[in-house]
């Protein structure tokens, strides 16, 4: 098992918890965070126990709050353009994973928190979240995704208002324009996390990666290409084992126990 530095890795029935973990900085992102989430995603996504993810913030305060602004101070442009480049790639490594990652917005998600979070498949936010792109306040723009996820999930003017105003919101707000999923009270958070992530491992594991795939690929193309992902992923699932156990336990009337093949 691998040890980190800024992430706490826990896995209890299914469920691998990432806690990103520099409370000093109110667990703000530099490049060795980076490195451990890259070695941590791809250690989950190969960890046959793990069927779901969930990222949370350490702490009571804060789920990330941006990429680390002491550590960017001093950087030039090549070395900012890099650190850019890496989060980016790492954060679509996140979004890439076969399994569904969850995040759990403890706190504060502001610049590439809430870059973080957009990465993930499924938005959670305690009654104590805030929400932002604060970096042109900063004198620099969003770096991990943040220009276009935002806008991809809340439509371009709204993105564009929140990116141009450095404006922050709360929970409800985030729920309102659809950047979060539910909003619960801040000591439910975890446990309601859980529980989405236990429905979705009662489900076939095989298939519910192939949705994700169509989904996610899918997004990103013209509708005819993407109703061609999500035609090639019906076959897949049609070709596992699992969809014999579905089938056939539907018509058996028992519940399937999935053999994730
Ligand atoms: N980078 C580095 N350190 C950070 C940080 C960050 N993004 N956010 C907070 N910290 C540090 C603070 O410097 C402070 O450290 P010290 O105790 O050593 O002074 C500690 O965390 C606690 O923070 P505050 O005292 O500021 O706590 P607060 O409760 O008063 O305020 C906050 C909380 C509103 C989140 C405030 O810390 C804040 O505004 N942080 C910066 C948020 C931000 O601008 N994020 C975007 C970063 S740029 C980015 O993310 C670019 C990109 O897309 C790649």
């Amino acid at each position: 098992m691998l040890t980190y530095e800024n992430l706490i890795i826990e896995k209890e029935e299914g469920i691998a918890l990432m806690y990103i973990n520099r409370p000093k900085a109110l667990n703000a992102i530099n490049a060795d965070v980076l490195k451990e989430m890259e070695q941590a995603i791809d250690a989950l996504d190969a960890d046959d126990e793990v069927r779901v993810v969930i990222i949370t913030g350490a702490g009571e305060k804060s789920f990330v709050a941006g990429a680390d602004i002491v550590w960017m101070y001093n950087m030039d442009q090549p070395g900012c353009r890099k650190f850019s480049a890496y989060g980016e790639y790492v954060f679509r490594k996140l979004e890439r994973m076969e399994k569904p990652v969850i995040a759990a917005v403890n706190g504060f998600a502001l610049g590439g928190g809430c870059e973080l979070a957009m990465a993930c498949d499924i938005r959670l936010a305690s009654e104590t979240a805030v929400f932002g792109q604060p970096e042109v306040g900063l004198g620099i723009i969003p770096g991990f995704g943040g220009t276009q996820r935002l806008p991809r999930l809340v439509g371009e003017g709204r993105a564009k208002e929140l990116t141009y105003t450095a404006n922050t919101i709360k929970a409800d707000e985030a729920y309102r324009i659809g950047l979060v999923n539910h909003v619960y009270p801040a000591d439910q958070l975890m446990e309601e996390a859980k529980k989405l992530a236990k429905r979705i491992i009662k489900q076939a594991p095989l298939a519910v990666a192939y949705a994700k795939h169509a989904i996610s690929v899918g997004m990103q193309c013209d509708l005819d290409s993407a109703m061609a992902i999500e035609a090639d992923m019906f076959g897949n699932s049609c070709a596992t084992e699992d969809k014999s156990e579905g089938m056939g336990a539907f018509i058996e009337k028992r519940k399937p126990t999935w053999k994730n093949k």
